[in-house]
């Protein structure tokens, strides 16, 4: 049942201020400004234990996974990486013991990451897993987990699976934060930020109208580049992935630091850039990559917590904390590429040679 939407990729989007609040539901403690994860199955001397946190997925579980490690080096300050699951099981990786691996998949069937998984298990690995799907394959091979509790994704493209599988690593990033280093106060400043997620959601769903005509202006480009820095890379990459899957258009994410480093080279006025540009620290640096962007007469499509001159267009979205500004960045993408799909008149919710969950090698 669609709900009486067009697709079922735009009412999973719409769906995001409900499903995050699920993922979050009865998971932050106010008193104590920590998270109640009981799904892990590990007490607090296993939780400091960890040197290092490896986390693996397949296609937007993988992208997800990136702004996982991120939350991650940021909150608990653990070194934390995501590579491809499918990668991952081919070169004999070395398994640590001091290492936590972390499984993300929606359908919990993904036939690469499961079997990352079982090779994991073999070397004697702990593994957890972020998974969508109660009672799936890789949620019964993983020592414990969190589930996203956000309901069947029916839509080939990750919507609301990707935002709660975020939302989980917040989670999960403000657990292993609490028992090291993370202060009370910064505790109490991401689960309060986490509580604000909902409502600021409903907020950028509003934005729809808009988006839908900024989708239309430059669905026709022949392709776009997704720029953005640390924090807003996984940014990039998810909203590249989106576009492509759906609607076809060739579609590069980059570092907004390396595109002097050779795509610089691409940048025409067929080529239009998304720049995913957050109110932080890394401000002023992207806007100085607009600028080189501009000189070289590339348009610009902002999407970030204001507007610039520097850009042809500007997507702006609530702020929350610095570190979980991702998840919110994401969902302007999403319709981003659902409205530049629907004006191509793509198969949105089937597209061609992709299928929901891959369970084959
Ligand atoms: C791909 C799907 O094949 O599998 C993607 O087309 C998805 O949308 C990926 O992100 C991983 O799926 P899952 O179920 O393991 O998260």
């Amino acid at each position: 049942d669609n709900g009486g939407y067009e697709h079922y990729l735009l009412k999973e989007i719409s769906e995001q201020p409900d499903t995050v609040a699920r993922t979050l539901r009865g998971r932050i403690d106010d008193r104590f400004h920590i998270a109640h994860l009981g799904g892990l199955n590990m007490d607090a001397r296993e939780t400091r234990s960890f040197r290092r946190v490896k986390i693996i997925g397949c296609g937007s579980a993988y992208y997800s996974g990136q702004m996982g490690a991120q939350l991650i080096e940021e909150l608990a300050r653990i070194p934390a990486d995501a590579e491809p699951a499918s990668e991952f099981r081919y070169r004999s990786p070395v398994v640590e013991p001091d290492t936590l691996y972390v499984a993300i998949s929606q359908s919990g069937e993904t036939y690469d990451t499961l079997a990352a998984v079982q090779e994991l298990k073999r070397k004697g690995g702990r593994v957890l897993g972020i998974v969508n799907t109660v009672g799936s394959a890789i949620a019964r091979e993983t020592d414990g987990g969190i589930y996203l509790h956000a309901g069947p994704e029916v839509s080939v493209a990750s919507t609301k699976a990707f935002t709660s599988t975020a939302v989980a690593f917040a989670l999960l990033a403000l657990h292993l934060g609490r028992v090291r280093d993370l202060s009370p106060a910064d505790g109490r400043r991401i689960c309060e930020g986490l509580r604000r997620l909902p409502e600021q959601i409903k907020e950028i769903l509003t934005l729809e109208d808009r988006i839908r005509d900024l989708a239309k202006k430059y669905a026709d480009s022949p392709g776009m580049m997704f720029v953005g820095r640390v924090r807003g890379y996984p940014v990039a990459r998810e909203g590249a992935q989106k576009l492509k899957e759906i609607s076809y258009v060739h579609a590069e994410a980059y570092p907004a630091s390396e595109l002097k480093h050779g795509p610089l080279a691409l940048i025409s006025p067929e080529l239009p850039t998304v720049a995913i540009v957050p109110d932080d620290e890394l401000l002023d640096k992207n806007l100085t990559t607009l600028g080189e962007i501009r000189a070289r007469h590339g348009r610009i499509l902002m999407v970030g917590h204001r507007t610039s001159e520097a850009a042809d267009d500007c997507i702006v979205v609530p702020k929350n904390e610095v570190e979980l500004d991702p998840i919110l960045l994401t969902i302007p993408l999403q319709l981003f590429a659902y409205h530049a799909a629907v004006a191509l008149e793509r198969d949105v919710d089937r597209p061609r040679n992709l299928a929901k969950s891959v369970t084959v090698e």
